[in-house]
């Protein structure tokens, strides 16, 4: 069985990582496209690096939750057959154990080289403008996919949905396309299709089964199911 498993900001919420669309509409005290778009980056600058060189920072300061551990429990299991798609730029679940994770909107962990495209594993701050390893000029940002800009690795997702027997989606609002719409996309080419998640999302009616409370609660126990139906696995 090949599973696919999208994860979005409600699998870090019990490690102490704020959400984007909850409580009050703001991310860690900003509206989101103050800080997360390429015209945000351009009219501040400094405020945008300031921005994501304190979430990178904020990262020490926070571990994996029960959530993460069990989906890296389930990737020792499956390998392959497990593939594991997240919008969130926090380093959590390779702290739980996952080796493989593809970081669809970028990584706090990683700096973009605007002049020469370099992805650079990155732990400092950017807002002095350091040099970019690759080529020495001062032109490195945040990797992170902004609004208007391209998700990474799409070519290789689609892909994997279209083979997957189940579509999982955890913590995720499905406010934000292209991952809001991969749950379509499964269903059409075959997947049986399970939403974990605190509450209905906009997603939920798109679902085969969709269980709501904490991801710290929900993920183990899937996994647990998965795991004990020798991979046989009901939704
Ligand atoms: N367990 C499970 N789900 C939770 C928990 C929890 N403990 N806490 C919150 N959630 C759910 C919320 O109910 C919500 O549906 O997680 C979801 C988080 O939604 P968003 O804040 O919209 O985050 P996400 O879906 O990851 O946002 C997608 O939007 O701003 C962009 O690029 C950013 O990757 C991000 C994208």
């Amino acid at each position: 069985m090949h599973i696919v498993v999208l994860t979005g900001a409600g699998i870090s919420a019990e490690s102490g990582v704020p959400t984007f669309r909850d409580a009050d509409g703001l991310w860690e005290g900003h509206h989101v496209e103050d800080v997360a778009t390429p015209e945000a980056y351009e009219a501040q600058p400094t405020m945008v690096q300031e921005f994501y060189d304190a979430r990178r920072a904020a990262l020490a300061t926070v571990e994996p939750n029960p959530a993460h551990q069990a989906l890296g429990r389930l990737e020792q299991e499956l390998g392959d057959d497990l593939f594991l798609v997240t919008q969130n730029i926090d380093d959590l679940h390779e702290r739980g154990g996952s080796t493989r994770v593809h970081h669809m909107h970028g990584e706090l962990r990683s700096a973009l080289c605007r002049a020469c495209h370099a992805r650079v594993e990155w732990t400092g701050t950017l807002v002095d403008y350091p040099p970019c390893p690759r080529c020495g000029i001062t032109e490195l940002r945040p990797d992170v996919v902004w609004f208007g800009e391209i998700p990474y690795g799409m070519d290789e997702i689609m892909v994997e949905l279209q083979r997957a027997d189940l579509f999982v989606s955890i913590g995720t609002s499905g406010a934000v396309y292209p991952a809001a719409g991969f749950v379509q996309f499964a269903a059409r080419h075959g997947a049986r299709t399970l939403e974990l998640n605190l509450v209905p999302s906009e997603g939920t009616p798109f679902f085969t089964e969709a269980r709501h409370g904490p991801a710290g609660v929900l993920v183990p126990a899937w996994v647990d199911e998965v795991l004990g139906s020798g991979l046989d696995a009901p939704v």
